[in-house]
């Protein structure tokens, strides 16, 4: 398994960056594990909660991809969904994520 790197900045505004994440992890996780505030992962992954929406950095939309339909539905009942919106839980970290960058988005 190789290590990652993954910058978040939370819901206040605070930018911080973790390197050696573990691939594998959802961002989510990443992001509970180490306390980023506003997200919360309610359902624990099961894209069900909609707590742990982010806003992907515009040069990684691509990489990370569109969501899958029921995604889609769980991002429509979020507070203020944008175009670059995702659960952070259905983006699993791969090797060309590594340096992603994502903005937690604010809860409902
Ligand atoms: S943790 Fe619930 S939808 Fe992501």
């Amino acid at each position: 398994m190789g290590s990652l790197k993954v910058t978040i900045t939370d819901v206040k505004g605070e930018r911080r960056t973790f390197d050696n994440v573990e691939e594998g992890l959802s961002l989510m996780e990443v992001a509970k594990a180490n306390g980023v505030e506003g997200i919360f992962g309610d359902c624990g992954g099961g894209c069900s909660c909609a707590t742990c929406h982010v806003y992907v950095a515009a040069e990684w939309m691509e990489k990370v991809g569109q969501p899958d339909d029921i995604e889609m539905d769980m991002l429509d009942m979020a507070a203020e969904p944008q175009p670059n919106s995702r659960l952070s839980c259905q983006i699993k970290l791969a090797p060309e994520l590594d340096g992603i960058e994502v903005t937690v988005a604010p809860a409902g």
